[in-house]
């Protein structure tokens, strides 16, 4: 019945022309990288990633999936200002990944339409290269989530999914995977263990500890590999105060 009916059908979504988003300039406000380069945010995330990338001294391609706890701690953001990071790197692809098949949001950030993506991939429906597109930053292409399903999780935990991951392995150096919140939805913790490494992403002075640590136990009794944490989230005043300390 219409009345109960949450939202209409998805409208069928294009496939993704590889070259469609190269004049598309990245430009929103919480994609530091590319609005405030010499800030300190961005300072931040380009310690993040010398910290991925020194884990990495063989230089060998890697995926990595963030998430977080609970939702709305910064995951999308985090995963695009540091691909943004790691393109500045010379001679580094980077792949955003779109894992979030709930709510996802990578292309939004980046202004673009949504495309086919992960999801019809993993169903068989779209080819690999009908779904990543190359973003006007420099080194930085897009796969966008696709056509939700109605069980993102059978399709993430396919082995298909553990296929594709290897395939894009193979064409990126870095595969930076976005994934809904780990302690309410398995689909982060199911990736995660077909990944390279995972990143937490924690807000700042919001996320209670126990939630933090109970989801870096789940994570890794699922075969994950936590490297770390993302803070999220530092107010202009922490920054006074971080410079009062140095002063
Ligand atoms: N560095 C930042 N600067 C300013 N705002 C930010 C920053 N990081 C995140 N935000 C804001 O925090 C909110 C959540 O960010 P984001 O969408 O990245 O979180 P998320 O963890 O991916 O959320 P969800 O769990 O819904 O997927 C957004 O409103 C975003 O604008
Ligand atoms: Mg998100």
């Amino acid at each position: 019945m219409a009345l109960f009916r949450k939202s209409g059908p998805q409208e069928p979504l294009q496939p993704a022309k590889p070259d469609e988003a190269r004049n598309r300039p990245v430009r929103r406000e919480e994609l530091a990288m590319v609005r405030e380069p010499r800030g300190q945010i961005a300072e931040q995330f380009r310690a993040l990633r010398n910290s991925v990338v020194a884990l990495n001294p063989d230089g060998a391609s890697r995926t990595v999936v963030l998430t977080s706890a609970v939702s709305g701690e910064g995951k999308t953001v985090a995963t695009l200002n540091l691909a943004l990071a790691l393109a500045e790197l010379p001679g580094n692809q980077v792949l955003v990944v779109d894992a979030d098949l709930h709510h996802p949001a990578i292309e939004e950030y980046l202004e673009l339409p949504r495309r086919q993506g992960l999801a019809d991939v993993l169903a068989g429906t779209c080819a690999l290269d009908a779904s990543i597109r190359a973003t006007s930053a420099e080194g930085v292409s897009v796969m966008g989530a696709g056509t939700l399903p109605e069980n993102p999780t059978r399709l993430l935990g396919s082995d298909r999914m553990k296929v594709v991951l290897n395939q894009l392995k193979q064409r990126f150096s870095y595969v930076l995977i976005d994934t809904p919140e780990a302690m309410t939805i398995s689909d982060a913790s199911l990736i995660g263990g077909m990944a390279d490494g995972i990143l937490l992403v924690v807000r700042l002075g919001s996320t209670p500890r126990h939630y933090v640590e109970q989801t870096h136990n789940t994570l890794e009794a699922l075969g994950g590999n936590v490297l770390g944490t993302c803070l999220t989230g530092a107010t202009v005043e922490d920054t006074a105060r971080n410079y009062a300390r140095r002063s």
